[in-house]
């Protein structure tokens, strides 16, 4: 894991500032600059390794966003850290604020409180992405969003239910596949996709057939499985250079799987919220 630089704890130190230091609520573009400046390195211990924290590149997160939602649907983040795809799919479909609505589960109370804070008008969830229960606790969603742990599933839940044994980039991916109608769109390593399309010269052929083995797994036990992937090249330096003490290969994939079990999930409807105005303030 990369060290956080004087430059970025600097940053940091300003983000929790504007977060704590007063009452007063803050501008779109403080939202957007605490977004892309808290850093979850400046916290104590190892928490950004333990819970595989590495934090979407906002600039790939931002454009992420760009395939989801639409048509006043429901949305859930998967491992949302501080929001950044929240705010982005919030970004996207500025146009119906009113009716996308986004839930974020994620499972560091800290990363949470900071969320809340920066994103009042997502549902925040803290709790195990692994747990069946608080699937369960929760209303059905339209669509899931993610970038998942790439490494391995780090849980005390009972993880049977999800119907699939492998690293946590495709075990969040089959629970996005169980947890909302149309599916998921996440990131995920290139070695968890067939395709090879970022980092590749266009017109190149992309598929892949030498899969890893968990890879195979995944895909023999859904046979009607869509993959699409999006036109976005995560290897480009935009995106690519945002990574913080990472530099994961990545593919942005949406899946579909019309044969998909969904859990069963109770009912109940999301609070009226206020339209909020976004603007994307990057520095540096
Ligand atoms: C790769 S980071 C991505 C964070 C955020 N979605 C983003 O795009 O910036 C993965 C996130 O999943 C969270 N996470 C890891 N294990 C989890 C679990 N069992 N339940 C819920 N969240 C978890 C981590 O704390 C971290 O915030």
């Amino acid at each position: 894991m990369g060290k956080i630089t004087k430059q970025q704890l600097k940053l940091h130190e300003q983000t929790e500032e504007l977060l704590w230091g007063s009452d007063k609520k803050l501008t779109p573009e403080q939202v957007a600059f605490c977004l892309e400046h808290w850093d979850p390195r400046a916290l104590a211990g190892k928490q950004v390794a333990r819970n595989q924290a590495y934090f979407t590149p906002l600039p790939l997160a931002i454009d992420a966003g760009k395939y989801i939602g639409g048509d006043g649907r429901q949305v859930v983040d998967i491992g949302a850290g501080i929001g950044r795809l929240a705010y982005a799919v919030l970004c996207a479909n500025w146009w119906d604020a009113g009716r996308v609505k986004v839930t974020a589960v994620e499972i560091n109370p800290e990363y949470v409180q900071v969320g809340r804070h920066l994103l009042p008008e997502v549902a925040w969830v803290q709790g195990d992405l692994y747990d069946l229960h608080l699937w369960q606790s929760l209303p059905r969603f339209d669509e899931a969003v993610s970038n998942p742990p790439f490494g391995q599933v780090l849980t005390d839940s009972d993880t049977g239910w999800i119907g699939y044994h492998g690293p946590a980039g495709l075990t969040v991916a089959a629970i996005g596949l169980r947890v909302a109608r149309l599916g998921i769109t996440l990131i995920l390593p290139q070695t968890q996709t067939p395709y090879r399309y970022s980092g590749r010269r266009p017109g190149e052929n992309i598929c892949t057939t030498n899969h890893m083995r968990y890879l195979e797994t995944f895909m023999a036990q859904r046979p009607a499985l869509q993959w699409h992937h999006s036109s976005i090249d995560t290897e480009d330096e935009t995106y690519k250079s945002g990574w913080r003490g990472a530099s994961p290969v990545v593919e942005l994939v949406s899946l579909n799987d019309p044969d998909a079990e969904h859990v069963p999930l109770r009912q109940h409807p999301h609070p009226s919220l206020a339209r909020p105005l976004y603007s994307l303030a990057l520095t540096g």
